[in-house]
């Protein structure tokens, strides 16, 4: 059924070609007599029949399958100490967001309450250019450096032989990267379930940096919290939906949307000064931890309001090309290496996935005006007039540099490449933390079922005794319980170098 919208919005238009031409019977394809030859003259028909061959571009390497909407992004509380960003510039301030969420290893016709973690896209179209928060429902990853990313997700995506799923190289991949054991432990509870798309908070995960116009810098973590708190459904729930609604999480957003519950978080940031970067105890470019809330705390800065669904999801949603490199002045990336990979990745899929042209798709080009020298291309419509194509003195263009262009920042001193692939024992103090601290008796046991039933289909001997010392290392406990609910004797701890071994952030200020 077409929504009230679409019924609303009949506007009795004149059926045509592609070029135009009014063509009085769309499915009367011209033949030779009744029952002769067709005629390659009927473009009608030669029309309709090549574009539907070319309906479908390449969906998304990863995060697939998704639902987006539109709203505002309103700053609630200054933070202009922190941030030059001409979007935080007063309290009240509006600008226009366009938000994807998604699952992460399913296909675009995947279910949307698989185990997994969602994608929390969020594009800001500000005065100073476009800023893309690519942000996650979870503050943490599975990897800290980026040559993981594509074996890892090779291993939750399905099998080159068998072409299904498989557990075992799922967990071969967990077992043997056991920096990645944080993000299982909040994999496999109930936030590895979401209710939903947009009943659930959303995290940077990586540390960014805030510049302010003198300069000077801070590192953060923003956290966009859910109005009305994180909901999740259990694994059966999750299982009984994949079967009987898939697209349950897009339908939820779509309806609610148009009743007018317009969904609505509450950002915060979490600061951090190079000083104290240094002497923290984690490395503030290791995706895989978290800054303590009691050590950092959340300070409020604006909200987001979803209040307009898509009219058309391809265009809008399928077609919206999001990257951690679309930023703005006063908002930076960090070192982090993963992040650092990210910057190039995104625009480059999307070259293949949108096309070269691909800031150009209305979704995605921004509220001001473009002016450089990118020119031609497929689909280039906005090809910049008769603007020179080079830097010409005859024509020339207006620079405008950042406030802080002359502020040089910090250099990387840390032997990064150690750091990136040492496990310690400081990988595991927050995963034990989750396990002992924070997990209730209820979600213990939702956890351990959870992996149990994953886990539980892994064949290699090999693999499930090393994933077994993996979570022996977050507590022996935890490892037993699950050994036991799979028929698998106990297993010792494994081995780990000391905390004191880890290498710690560093910076030259002066550099
Ligand atoms: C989507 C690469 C890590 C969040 C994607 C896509 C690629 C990609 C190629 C598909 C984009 C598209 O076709 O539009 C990578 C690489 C990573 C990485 C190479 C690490 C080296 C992360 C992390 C986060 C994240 C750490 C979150 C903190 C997302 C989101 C999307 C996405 C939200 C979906 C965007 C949308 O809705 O269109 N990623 N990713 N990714 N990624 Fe990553």
């Amino acid at each position: 059924m077409p929504t009230k919208r679409a019924l609303e919005a009949q506007d009795k238009a004149v059926y045509t070609t592609s070029s135009g031409a009014p063509v009085a019977e769309p499915y009367a394809a011209q033949r030779v007599g009744n029952n002769g030859p067709l005629l390659l003259q009927d473009f009608s028909l030669i029309d309709s029949l090549a574009h539907f061959d070319r309906e479908r571009i390449p969906e998304r390497v990863v995060h697939a399958k998704g639902a987006g909407c539109h709203g505002f992004f309103e700053v609630t509380h200054d933070i202009t100490d922190l941030s030059c960003a001409a979007l935080f510039s007063e309290v009240g301030k509006k600008t226009p967001v366009t938000m994807r969420f998604s699952t992460v290893g399913g296909e675009l016709g995947s279910a949307d309450s698989a185990r997994d973690p969602r994608g929390f896209a969020i594009k800001l179209k500000t005065e100073h250019g476009n800023l893309d928060w690519v942000f996650n429902n979870t503050p943490i990853f599975f990897i800290r450096d980026p040559a993981k990313f594509p074996h890892f997700i090779h291993t939750q995506k399905r099998d080159p032989e068998t072409h299904l799923k498989d557990a075992d190289p799922f967990w071969d991949y967990f077992s043997l990267n056991p920096e990645s054991i944080h993000q299982v432990m909040i994999l496999f509870s109930d936030r590895g379930t979401p209710y939903g798309f947009h009943h659930m908070h959303g995290y940077s995960g990586h540390t960014y940096k805030f510049v302010n116009a003198e300069g000077k810098f801070v590192y953060v973590q923003i956290h966009v919290r859910k109005e009305g708190g994180f909901k999740t459904i259990d694994n059966a729930t999750a299982g009984k939906l994949a079967g009987e609604n898939p697209d349950y999480g897009i339908e939820l957003l779509h309806n609610d949307v148009a009743a007018g519950k317009f969904p609505e978080w509450k950002l915060f940031v979490q600061t951090m000064t190079p000083e104290q970067a240094e002497k923290f105890r984690y490395n503030i470019c290791d995706l895989t931890k978290v800054w303590p809330h009691a050590e950092f705390p959340l300070r409020p800065f604006g909200k987001i309001v979803l209040n307009k669904n898509p009219e058309n999801y391809f265009a809008e949603v399928e077609q919206v090309a999001f990257s951690p490199s679309h930023t703005v002045p006063g908002f930076e990336p960090s070192n982090d290496p993963v992040l650092q990979s990210r910057l190039f990745s995104y625009p480059d899929t999307h070259r293949h996935r949108l096309g070269t042209n691909y800031q150009q798709l209305p979704v995605n080009r921004p509220l001001v005006p473009i002016a450089n020298f990118q020119r031609d291309g497929p689909m280039a419509f906005e090809n910049q007039g008769t603007r020179p194509n080079y830097q010409s003195s005859l024509v020339p263009l207006t620079y405008k540099p950042k406030p802080y262009e002359q502020v040089k920042h910090e250099t990387w001193l840390a032997a990064a490449k150690t750091d990136l692939s040492f496990i310690t024992e400081l990988d595991f103090e927050q995963p034990r933390a989750l396990w002992q601290k924070v997990f209730d008796n209820t979600q213990k046991e939702h956890f351990v079922s959870n992996v149990a039933g994953h886990f539980g289909n892994v064949k290699s001997p090999e693999v499930k005794a090393r994933q077994l010392s993996v979570f022996a290392a977050v507590d022996q406990d935890l490892s037993d319980r699950i050994a036991k609910a799979i028929g698998h004797p106990s297993v010792k701890p494994l081995s780990v170098a000391p905390a004191a071994q880890a290498i710690r952030f560093q910076y030259n200020q002066s550099a």
